[in-house]
C-alpha cells in the first residue's frame, strides 16, 4: 500500500526529548495487513523488531537502533471513529485528538488524555495516565498483533493491566482500540478539559522532554523525592531536571542520551542511598 521506508533514520527527529542515534529500517506501514507482513518477516529471521509511536515517552540511545522500527502513525493508524458512547482509534491517533473527538461527540471520561503527548499505541502499552485516570480505565478492547504476527482482537478483562505497566503489550503489538465513554453536557466536559489544561501549565516544564522520567515510587510520588534530594536545575552537560517539577528531565539544546542517562543513573543512586529507594525508569530506554 501507502507503506513508506527509510535507512538510517534519526530518531532525534522522532522523539519529544530530541536525542536518540538512527534506525536501522525505518517502515511506515498503512495498514493492519503490512504492519504484520513486516513483524513476521523480521520474527521468522531473527531480526530484532520494535514499534515507535509518538516517542514522547522514550529516550533512544546515541548508537540508536539495529534492525526494524515500525512507526504506525498514517493510513488506518491514524483513524477514529465515533459510534454511539464508544470510539475507536487506530495506535497513530494522538490522545489529544482523542479528547477533542470525545469532546465534540458530547462523550466524558476523555478530559485526562488532553494532557497526554503521546500517542494511543504508546498509551496503551504503558497504561499512560494522568488527573488520577488511567488509559485501561476506558478500554472496551484491543487489536493487537500476537507472537506470531496474527491479529488478534482481546476485551479488557482479557489483558492484565497495571500502574504504567501492561505486560502482554510488550511483546504483542497494539494495533487499535475501543474506548468507552458517556455521554455529558458540553460544560462538564468543557470544565475537565480546562482542568487538565491547566494541571499542565502550572506544574509541568514546555522544554523538550520525555514525560515523567520516574514511576511514582511507594513513600512519595518520584518529583517530590527529586525535588527533596536537590536535583533540581542539577544538569549533566545540556541534560538538566527541570525547575518546574522534578520528575522532567529537559533537553537545553543539544544534550546527548547519553547525558540525560548519566543524570537519571546520579537521581537513582542517591535516591538509593540517601532514601533506600529504588527508583524505577518510566521511560523507555
Ligand atoms: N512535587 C514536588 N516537587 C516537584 C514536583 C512535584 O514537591 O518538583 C509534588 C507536588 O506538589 C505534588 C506531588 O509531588 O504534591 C505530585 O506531583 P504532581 O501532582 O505533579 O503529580 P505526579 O505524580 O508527579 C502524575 C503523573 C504525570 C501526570 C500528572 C498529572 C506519574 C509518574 N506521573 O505526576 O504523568 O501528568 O500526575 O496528573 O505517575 C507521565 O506519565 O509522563 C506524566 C507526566
Amino acid at each position: 500500500g501507502n507503506t513508506k521506508v527509510s535507512l538510517y533514520e534519526p530518531m532525534r527527529k522522532h522523539t519529544t526529548m530530541l536525542v536518540g542515534g538512527p534506525a536501522q529500517f525505518w517502515v511506515e506501514p498503512g495498514t493492519f495487513e503490512c504492519f504484520s507482513s513486516v513483524v513476521k518477516y523480521c520474527r521468522e529471521r531473527g531480526v530484532p523488531v520494535r514499534v515507535i509511536g509518538r516517542g514522547s515517552n522514550l529516550l533512544v540511545r546515541d548508537g540508536g537502533i539495529r534492525g526494524v522500527v515500525i512507526h504506525p502513525s498514517q493510513g488506518v493508524f491514524g483513524e477514529v471513529r465515533v459510534d454511539g458512547e464508544t470510539i475507536t482509534a487506530g495506535v497513530g491517533v494522538r490522545f489529544k485528538k482523542l479528547a477533542s473527538v470525545a469532546q465534540k461527540a458530547g462523550l466524558t471520561g476523555f478530559e485526562w488524555m488532553e494532557g497526554i503527548p503521546g500517542n494511543v499505541g504508546g498509551g496503551l502499552r504503558m497504561n499512560a495516565g494522568a488527573m488520577g485516570a488511567e488509559t485501561f480505565d476506558q478500554v472496551l478492547e484491543v487489536t493487537f498483533l500476537d507472537g506470531d504476527g496474527e491479529i488478534r482482537t482481546r476485551t479488557r478483562e482479557e489483558i492484565d493491566s497495571y500502574y504504567r505497566n501492561v505486560p502482554e503489550l510488550r511483546r504483542n503489538f497494539a494495533l487499535s482500540a475501543k474506548f468507552k465513554g458517556e455521554k455529558a453536557a458540553a460544560e462538564e466536559i468543557q470544565q475537565g478539559m480546562e482542568e487538565s489544561m491547566q494541571k499542565r501549565r502550572s506544574s509541568q516544564p514546555l522544554a523538550a522532554s520525555a514525560g515523567c522520567v520516574f514511576k511514582n515510587p511507594e513513600p512519595m510520588p518520584a518529583g517530590m523525592l527529586v525535588d527533596t534530594l536537590g536535583f533540581k536545575d542539577v544538569s549533566v552537560g545540556k541534560a538538566r531536571v527541570s525547575l518546574e517539577h522534578g520528575n522532567f528531565i529537559v533537553n537545553d539544546g543539544k544534550a546527548s542520551a547519553s547525558e540525560v542517562i548519566e543524570l537519571i543513573e546520579q537521581i537513582r543512586e542517591q535516591a538509593r542511598s540517601e532514601k533506600g529507594i529504588e527508583l524505577e525508569t518510566e521511560v523507555q530506554i
